[in-house]
């Protein structure tokens, strides 16, 4: 079945108070409700629908009096009663059986505990109830187990009191103060370590804050508990936003379906963005970890204060949370670094953001799972937690951002809670908060044309034309935009227009020698200019302009679109080298050394010789000689595309081709470029201070790594001496991994596999670091289906965490080209996308999408990937996760 958005119904019932009992046991655990209905003045007498989904009903009543079997319908998704009056209290008892729950939905077990995961719609795995974000109510919770088991039994809120009972048992009681719909429930039951800390919030308030993991990770929960204090300070710094709760829990899970989950004052998340310390976990990791605890944070407002008025909405939250977390990471970042340093840091951050964006977003708007940032439609909502509805939102929250200026984003947001606190509402919504500021700054304008980018997908393409008048010193920039038809438009005959979007343009523009050139614009005179399309094609013209330029386009990646300009390689090498924006610099690099791979992946399908351009190397030597840049700035200048990114730039999709090409051209840079490799790789390596994950460090690790895996390519005699003593002396995992990596990468030598062998030695017992063990090895370029068959066996694998599949499975079929591209990796694809769909249908969801775009793949392989999907597709019953996903790529 399709749901559409446009079908949108108000639920008949007002649910405002929930009272909730839970007897807790891992086997079977029972669960009485109270649910306190009142049916809208608005709203004819009607049948009460509930939802529920593998649960036993033991009883049901309406106002005290128990219902036979002939006074309710009972169906295999909900339950439907009759009641009498417009207010009463329906009381349900049932049953769910958490140790068998492998979806990881609705309340499970995982290792000794109990969780729930509750978004989008898990709470109806634990109880028959209205599981829709738009039914909010005020929870009161009872949580019964065993004592010694479940030592500690957390839900939302405030704890009202907890007791002793009889048989070794014990009892707590929760109430939540803020109405909140049922996707943000939680309980959690088992036994944890606790790390706290008392903070005063800016209006006085005193707060708890907690972070609780299972007890011998607690020396590992220090960085996620200073995350959450940080940003705690920095949404109200930033955006007026005050933290709303007595005591605000952070819980860490080791089975976990994604990163994290914002349930009201009780997150639940995945260890892997809790725990931490320089020993086991890298410097991205521990970035990692401040962003999720800084989204997860942030929902407090943008989420849980206003939600989601339903599942189309999501971008709502996570748009807008994506936006926030992002900028809190950019902030932290540059925090107490000089300008310049600052400056770097931001761009780094965001530099990191774009190749997110173009690595996860950019293929799936190209795919068949297409869609907008608010769907029309799906069959599992599940499926629609997407880069698109998460970072392609968080592109179009950060436009309007740019449209406004700071503060007048934050009027729009100061707006938006005036409107909507204590609410569940619409993208549109939200829009229309923002442009009530946009309509004060620009009287006359409005966001007609921006609400395009809700209901539109694709990447638009933004044609640029620049003229030149020497005579009148006058420049013209003409923007054209385009947008392909997407997904299931593409099934469409004709296709339905796309009508135009309003971009915001960043410019400047660079004289010949790389100065930057002064434009008069608005009445002011500045280095870049804002430019607003909103039609299909538009001029704006310079005066003043003193010789031609050379443009530089898209600053900041001012929105998510691609651009289209007929650059010289010499343009390129001037903005690579001068730049002033350092993100429109990095970009710039990155297009040469993208023409250069493209020429590299045509000479290998010809079966010619592949040559480098001197001209590109002496661009990537320059960077690398820049002593003015910073160490975590130049990382990403001198990092090729990702091999992803080439993939979508290929036509028809060649990855053996394009895995070819760039460690081709990695080891002849790695050559050409040795002794220049090896002088940063010993500049970068004496760190004397004490471990800290910040910009500077993480950036000189960063680079000493890169330097590292460059060496190791163009088999300088002095790498793998060089990578062996960085592993074994290692004094954290970003160097022991660097280390690690370089070897196992570029050697398949025995000093390879005894450093492989020994890693596990070491950290068999950590679980996080294991899983880096497995990744490691599943992408390695020359591990084969039948490695990854062998690390299967493996005692410490299991399909069933999925962390542990990730880390094989998905890395193997996802990120390892040469290996998972082969006729026998796409039918191990589809027996793994079959086997985890009878465990865990929102992860085998996730992994039917690892070929995606396969349509578009050379002959050979789009052959063999229809078939592995068909295989897929012959097995039944296929979740309607995975059938949603087999169906829509079979389509196109
Ligand atoms: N709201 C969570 C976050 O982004 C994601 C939860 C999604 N859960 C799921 N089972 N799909 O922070
Ligand atoms: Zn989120």
């Amino acid at each position: 079945v399709t749901i559409s958005r446009l079908d949108y119904q108000p639920y008949p019932y007002l649910l405002p108070n929930v009272e909730l009992e839970f007897d807790l046991d891992a086997a079977a655990t029972t669960v009485r409700s109270r649910l306190h209905f009142q049916r809208k003045p608005d709203a004819p007498e009607q049948a009460l629908v509930l939802d529920g989904s593998e649960l036993e009903l033991v009883s049901v009543s309406i106002d005290g009096q128990v219902l036979n079997a002939d006074q309710y319908e009972l169906g295999s998704e909900t339950l439907r009663l009759f009641p009498g009056s417009a207010a009463f209290v329906v009381e349900i008892t049932s049953v769910c059986k958490p140790a068998e729950n492998s979806t990881l939905m609705g309340l499970y077990v995982s290792g000794d505990s109990l969780f729930t995961q509750c978004e989008a719609e898990g709470f109806r795995r634990i109880t028959w109830f209205p599981d829709r974000p738009d039914v909010m109510s005020r929870y009161r919770v009872t949580l019964r187990a065993d004592k010694s088991r479940y030592p500690l039994l957390l839900s939302n809120g405030n704890l009202l009191h907890g007791k002793d009972l009889d048989a070794g048992r014990h009892e707590a009681v929760w109430e939540d103060p803020h109405p909140k719909p049922c996707y943000l429930f939680a309980l959690v039951a088992g036994g944890f370590a606790c790390r706290e800390q008392q903070i005063r919030t800016r209006s006085g308030r005193q707060a708890l804050l907690q972070v609780y993991s299972d007890p011998d990770s607690r020396d590992k929960t220090e960085w996620a508990l200073e995350s959450l204090a940080r940003a705690v300070r920095w949404d109200e710094q930033r955006f007026g936003l005050e933290l709303d709760l007595d005591r605000f829990m952070v819980v860490a899970a080791r089975d976990f379906n994604m990163g994290a989950m914002e349930n009201k004052g009780l997150n639940i998340f995945n260890s892997a963005y809790v725990l931490a310390d320089p020993e086991s976990a890298t410097d991205a990791s521990f970035r990692a970890i401040e962003a999720v605890i800084g989204h997860e944070y942030f929902h407090n407002w943008t989420g849980n204060r206003v939600t989601c008025r339903d599942w189309f909405q999501l971008s709502l939250k996570e748009g807008l949370t994506v936006f926030r977390d992002q900028e809190f990471s950019a902030d932290m970042l540059a925090a107490d670094l000089p300008e310049a340093e600052a400056r770097s840091a931001r761009a780094v951050k965001r530099i990191d953001d774009v190749t997110t964006l173009r690595i996860a977003q950019f293929p799936e708007d190209a795919g068949p799972m297409a869609h907008p940032i608010r769907p029309e439609s799906y069959q599992e909502i599940g499926n629609f937690y997407t880069a698109t509805v998460y970072e392609k939102g968080a592109e179009v929250i950060r436009m309007q951002h740019t449209l406004l200026g700071e503060a007048g984003f934050r009027a729009g947001l100061a707006e938006y809670f005036h409107r909507h606190d204590g609410s569940a509402v619409t993208c549109d919504d939200f829009v229309a908060a923002m442009e009530s500021v946009y309509t004060r700054q620009h009287p006359g304008k409005d966001f007609e044309v921006f609400r395009r980018w809700y209901s539109q997908a694709g990447t638009p393409r933004v044609r640029v034309e620049m003229e030149y008048d020497q005579a009148q010193g006058r420049c013209t920039l003409t923007l054209s935009q385009h947008c392909e038809p997407a997904g299931i438009e593409k099934l469409q005959t004709p296709p339905a227009p796309k009508p135009p979007l309003h971009i915001p343009f960043a410019i400047g523009l660079l004289g010949q020698d790389g100065r930057a050139l002064p434009l008069a614009h608005d009445g002011q005179t500045r280095d870049t200019v804002l430019l607003e399309l909103v039609a299909e094609r538009q001029s704006w013209s310079f005066d003043g302009v003193p010789e031609r330029p050379v443009p530089s386009l898209l600053r900041n990646f001012s929105a998510p679109v691609i651009v289209e300009y007929p650059y010289s390689d010499t343009e390129l090498a001037l903005l690579a080298g001068h730049d002033t924006d350092p993100y429109a610099r990095w970009e710039a690099g990155q297009e040469l050394a993208m023409r250069q791979l493209l020429a590299l992946v045509g000479a290998i399908q010809s079966g010619q010789q592949p040559q480098v351009d001197p001209g590109f190397v002496h661009v990537w030597r320059t960077l690398l000689e820049d002593r003015t840049l910073t160490p975590a700035y130049q990382a990403r200048a001198l990092t090729l595309p990702a091999e992803k990114i080439l993939l979508e730039r290929t036509s028809p999709m060649d990855p053996q081709a394009v895995a070819r090409a760039r460690a081709e051209l990695r080891s002849v840079l790695g050559v050409e470029l040795g002794e220049s490799w090896l002088r940063v790789y010993q500049a970068c390596k004496a760190e004397r201070q004490e471990y800290r994950p910040d910009a500077l460090q993480s950036g000189r690790r960063a680079l000493k790594n890169l330097a590292l895996s460059y060496l190791m390519a163009g088999a300088h005699t002095q790498a793998p001496k060089l990578a062996l003593d960085q592993y074994y002396e290692a004094a954290n995992m970003t160097d022991r991994m660097g280390g690690l990596s370089a070897l196992v990468n570029f050697s398949d030598t025995p000093a390879a596999a005894q450093a492989l062998g020994h890693f596990y030695e070491q950290w068999q017992q950590d679980p996080l670091v294991v899983d880096r063990w497995f990744t490691l090895q599943a992408t390695a370029p020359t591990t084969t289906v039948e490695t990854v068959r062998a690390l299967m066996l493996h005692p410490a694998f299991t399909l069933r965490n999925p962390n542990r599949a990730r880390s094989l499975i998905f890395q193997f079929c996802i990120n390892n080209l040469q290996g998972a591209h082969t006729p026998e990796g796409y039918q191990f694809w589809a027996e793994q996308v079959v086997a985890l769909d009878r465990i865990n249908p929102e992860i085998a969801a996730r992994l039917a999408r690892a070929f995606d775009n396969w349509a578009r793949y050379v002959p050979a392989n789009r052959d063999a990937i229809r078939q592995a999907l068909e295989t897929i597709q012959s097995h039944s019953p296929l979740s309607r996760n995975v059938s949603e996903i087999i169906s829509k790529a079979l389509k196109i």
